[in-house]
C-alpha cells in the first residue's frame, strides 16, 4: 500500500514572540476531503499555527509541504497563491461595497483590458454561481454586505474563498457569533466542500461542533501537539482530557433556584433612539440570572446599551430597587451599581495598547488606593489573582493586552470587573472564544454572585449556556420581547420559536 501524501502538511514549526514561545515544534496535516478540527486552550497556539499557514506570520522553524512538496510563504498572497486561504473570526469584508465586488475584491474584472471598465456583469455572473454553491441566494450580488446577517456574511468570505480556487480553507471559529440556524447551514456547507475534495482546518471552542463536523482532531497545549483523535475517538470527556491536561466535570449547571426573587432592576417601556417603536420592559431579580436570548440583530446589546447609558432614552422608566434611575452615561450607571461587560471587547472592553495590569485595574483604582494614590503592591496582588483564577494566559501583567490570544482578551475583560460589587451585572456574552476550563470558572463566578443576591443579566447566543444557567429565559425578536420562559419551560425548541417570530 502507498501511503497517502496529505494535501497539506507542517512539521516541527516554531514561533516565538517576546516573552512567548506561541509554537514549540508544532506539527499537523490535513488530507484531501478531511476537516480537521484544531482545539486548544486559550492561548495554545491555535490561530498562531493558522496564520503561519496563511502566510499571515511567517515561521522561525520547522516546514511545510503541500501535495509533499516543500513550501515557504512570503505573506498571504504567496499563500492564496498556493490555494490556502485562512477566514479569520473577525471577518474581513468590506461592509460598504456590494457582496459581487466583495468577491473580486483586489482581482475586478475589467472590460476591454487592463485600461476598461469594471465588467460588473461579468463579475455579477461569476458572483452568483459561487454563491448558489455555498447555499446563497444569487439575488445578493448586488446587495450591500453591511445588510447582511452574520452567517451570511461568512458564508461571502467562503464563496470568495472558492472564486479563489482555495484547495485548503481555513476557518477560526466561524461559528462564535452565529445562530444555530446559521451553524447548522454552515455545516451543510462544509459537507459540500469536503465532498469536492477541499482540505478544511476548523477551529471551535464549542465541542459539541468539533464532534459534529471534525473527521479528525489535532489538540495543542501550551505551544505543543497534545494528542490527535479519529473521529470514532471524539467526545466531550476525550477532547477536555488532551485540551487541559485533567480530568474535567461536565459544565457545572447551575441548580439553585429562586422561587420568586425581589425585584432589583425594572424596565418599563423603555424606547431607546434608533430601537423599535414599541416599550420594552423587563425585570431582574434580587439574586436571579435572567438569560436574554435572540437572533443574532435582535437588538439584545442595543437594550444593554440604552441601560448602561451608551444610546439614549426617548421614553421608559428604569428603577433600581424600587427607585427611579436617571442614567445618561455609563458613568451614572457604574455609580448607581450597574455594571456592563460588554460584547465586542476590542472597540468596549480594553485599552488594547496597556498592559494586562493596567485594564485589570482600571475599573478598580478606588479601591486599590489610599489618599489618591494606587497601591502598587495591592495593584500586583489582585492582578495576579485574578490571572490565577481565570488562567489568563500571558506572561506577566506587563503584556500588552491586544497582543494576548483572543479567548485571554475575553477573559481579562470579565476579570477587570469581578472585583467589584455591582448590584445588577449585565453580562453580553460573557464567554465568546473562551476554552471549556476557562467557561466552568466563569459560570461559578456568575453563580457565586447571583448567590451573594446580585441581579445578574446574561445575553447570550450559546443554547447550552443560557438554557444551562438562567432562572429564566427573555427571548427578543426584531428589538421586542417575544416571550419569556419559566424554568420548567425551558427548551430548545420554545427558544427558537419565539426567536423568530413563530407565534
Ligand atoms: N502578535 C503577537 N504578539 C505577541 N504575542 C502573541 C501574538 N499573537 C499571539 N501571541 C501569543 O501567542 C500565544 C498563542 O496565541 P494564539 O492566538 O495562537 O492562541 P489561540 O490558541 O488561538 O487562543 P484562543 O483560543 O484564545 O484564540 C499566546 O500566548 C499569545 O499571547
Ligand atoms: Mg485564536
Amino acid at each position: 500500500m502507498t501511503a497517502i501524501i496529505p494535501l497539506f502538511e507542517a512539521r516541527g514549526i516554531r514561533k516565538r514572540f517576546p516573552g512567548v514561545i506561541a509554537l514549540d515544534g508544532v506539527s499537523a496535516f490535513v488530507n484531501r476531503g478531511e476537516v480537521l478540527a484544531v482545539v486548544g486552550e486559550n492561548g495554545a497556539g491555535k490561530s498562531t499555527l493558522m496564520k503561519i499557514m496563511a502566510g499571515v506570520y511567517t515561521l522561525d522553524e520547522g516546514t511545510m509541504l503541500l501535495d509533499g512538496r516543500d513550501i515557504s510563504f512570503r505573506n498571504v498572497a504567496d499563500a492564496l497563491q498556493a490555494g490556502i486561504c485562512l477566514i479569520h473570526q473577525e471577518l474581513n469584508l468590506a461592509e460598504n461595497l456590494d457582496v459581487a465586488a466583495n468577491i473580486f475584491l483586489g482581482r475586478e474584472r475589467l472590460w476591454g483590458g487592463v485600461f476598461g471598465w469594471l465588467d460588473r456583469r461579468a463579475m455579477a455572473r461569476e458572483a452568483a454561481s459561487f454563491l448558489s454553491r455555498v447555499g446563497l441566494s444569487p439575488d445578493l450580488v448586488d446587495v450591500q454586505v453591511g445588510q447582511l446577517a452574520p452567517g451570511q456574511k461568512q458564508l461571502v468570505e467562503i464563496a470568495r474563498a472558492l472564486s479563489l480556487d482555495a484547495r485548503l480553507i481555513i476557518m477560526d471559529e466561524p461559528t462564535s457569533s452565529l445562530t444555530s440556524g446559521e451553524t447548522e447551514r454552515l455545516f451543510e456547507v462544509i459537507d459540500d466542500l469536503r465532498r469536492s475534495g477541499v482540505g478544511i482546518v476548523y477551529i471551535s471552542h464549542r465541542l459539541a461542533e468539533v464532534k459534529r463536523v471534525a473527521d479528525r482532531v489535532t489538540v495543542l497545549r501550551d505551544g505543543r501537539n497534545a494528542g490527535e483523535l479519529e473521529r470514532a475517538e471524539v467526545n466531550h470527556d476525550s477532547l477536555v482530557r488532551l485540551m487541559v491536561g485533567r480530568d474535567l466535570k461536565q459544565l457545572q449547571h447551575r441548580t439553585r433556584r429562586l422561587e420568586a426573587p425581589k425585584p432589583l432592576l425594572e424596565i418599563r417601556d423603555l424606547r431607546y433612539r434608533g430601537g423599535p417603536a414599541q416599550g420594552i420592559s423587563l425585570t431582574v431579580g434580587a439574586g436571579e440570572i435572567v438569560g436574554m436570548a435572540g437572533l443574532v440583530g435582535a437588538g439584545r446589546t442595543e437594550l444593554a446599551e440604552a441601560v448602561f447609558g451608551i444610546r439614549p432614552i426617548v421614553s421608559g422608566e428604569i428603577l433600581l430597587n424600587g427607585k427611579t434611575l436617571s442614567i445618561a452615561n455609563p458613568g451614572q450607571a457604574v455609580a448607581a451599581g450597574l455594571l456592563l461587560v460588554p460584547e465586542d471587547r476590542r472597540l468596549h472592553g480594553l485599552v488594547l495598547e496597556e498592559s494586562v495590569g493596567f485594564n485589570l485595574s482600571l475599573p478598580n483604582l478606588d479601591r486599590l488606593s489610599t489618599r489618591r494614590i494606587v497601591s502598587r503592591s495591592r495593584e500586583r496582588t489582585m492582578g495576579l489573582a485574578l490571572i490565577e483564577r481565570l488562567r489568563i494566559k500571558t506572561p506577566g501583567l506587563g503584556k500588552e493586552v491586544g497582543l494576548l490570544s483572543g479567548g485571554n482578551q475575553q477573559k481579562v475583560v470579565f476579570g477587570k470587573w469581578l472585583a467589584r460589587s455591582p448590584s445588577v451585572l449585565i453580562l453580553d456574552e460573557p464567554t465568546r472564544g473562551v476554552d471549556v476550563g476557562a467557561r466552568g470558572e466563569i459560570y461559578a463566578i456568575i453563580d457565586q454572585l447571583a448567590a451573594a443576591g446580585v441581579g445578574i443579566w446574561m445575553i447570550s447566543s450559546d443554547m447550552e449556556e443560557f438554557l444551562g444557567m438562567s432562572d429564566r429565559i427573555v427571548v427578543l425578536h426584531e428589538g421586542k420581547v417575544a416571550g419569556e420562559l419559566n424554568h420548567g419551560e425551558f427548551s430548545e425548541e420554545a427558544v427558537m420559536r419565539l426567536a423568530t417570530g413563530v407565534s
